[in-house]
């Protein structure tokens, strides 16, 4: 690499930081190139700063959709963390089940997989005319994750963990390994692109449970505190944030109270 490669990747490095809360560590910053040399490719630019100048001093929104869409670890599968939830479905969910309306984020939803996942155990825990009253927002800051959540279609890999007689009721095979979720699980989920660093989030009602996993590890600890003050913003008093049991939000100063690794609840004045 050239020094100006190397001066660029810092400058994206940044650029990712600031903008998105998105966190390279040094240990990470091969990785970070191989990533940003498949977008210089894909737009054809000679060098990493000719990337970079697209980003920053000349922003071109196609270029930076693309280098987040890059840069962010969109793994994620059905089912994922299923001791996280089934205390969901078992502690959390009956306390929804007489409300008019059931309202659920999942922040940073990657394909939709975790988002069609809670329809599920809503639909087998509740009944299936529970998804009536039921909405799913799931977002994500990469456009091209959030199409693939729009579609529906997801690969055998991604569903490996739904059992099987869930399976059969919500998912058909499509054909090339692929499989269509069923019309009754989409109907109640929607999806936006949205970073979770700008904030405060525009939603004009609360959720009473927000599920954010395996992203802010992601974020730099300031951005982390932040995050979680947006989330408790939006969250009704006495509702929930459930994030994934590795992350440990319990040292970083939030309004949240801790319940058990991974779930967290809004206290109900
Ligand atoms: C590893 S996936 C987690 C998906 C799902 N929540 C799960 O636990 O399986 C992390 C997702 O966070 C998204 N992400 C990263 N930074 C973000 C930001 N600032 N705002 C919104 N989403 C972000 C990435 O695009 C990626 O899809």
């Amino acid at each position: 690499m050239t020094v100006q490669d190397l001066r660029a990747v810092e400058r994206i490095r940044d650029w990712l930081s600031a903008r998105c809360g998105i966190h390279y560590a040094d240990h990470k910053r091969e990785l970070l190139v191989q990533r940003l040399r498949r977008v210089q490719r894909s737009f054809a630019y000679a060098g990493l700063e000719q990337l970079a100048h697209h980003l920053i001093v000349d922003p071109v929104s196609e270029v930076e959709i693309a280098v987040i869409s890059a840069s962010s670890t969109n793994h994620t599968y059905f089912f994922r963390e299923t001791d996280i939830l089934t205390r969901f479905r078992d502690h959390i969910l009956p306390g929804l089940a007489q409300r008019d309306e059931i309202r659920i984020w999942s922040a940073a939803c990657s394909t939709g997989d975790e988002v069609f996942t809670i329809a599920m155990l809503i639909s087998e825990a509740l009944g299936e005319s529970a998804l009536k009253r039921t909405t799913i927002l799931g977002t994500d800051i990469s456009a091209p994750v959030i199409e693939r959540a729009e579609a529906g279609i997801f690969l055998e890999r991604q569903i490996a963990q739904v059992p099987q007689d869930l399976r059969r009721r919500y998912l058909s095979p499509v054909g090339l390994g692929q499989y269509a979720l069923s019309d009754t699980i989409r109907k109640c989920c929607t999806f936006r692109r949205m970073n979770l660093k700008t904030v405060p989030y525009p939603f004009k009602n609360t959720f009473q449970i927000v599920f954010c996993r395996n992203v802010l590890y992601y974020f730099e600890p300031a951005d982390q505190i932040a995050t979680l003050s947006a989330l408790h913003g939006v969250t009704e008093p006495g509702g929930w944030l459930i994030t994934s049991v590795t992350e440990s939000i319990r040292d970083l100063p939030s309004p949240w109270q801790f319940v058990v690794n991974g779930v967290h609840q809004k206290a109900n004045p």
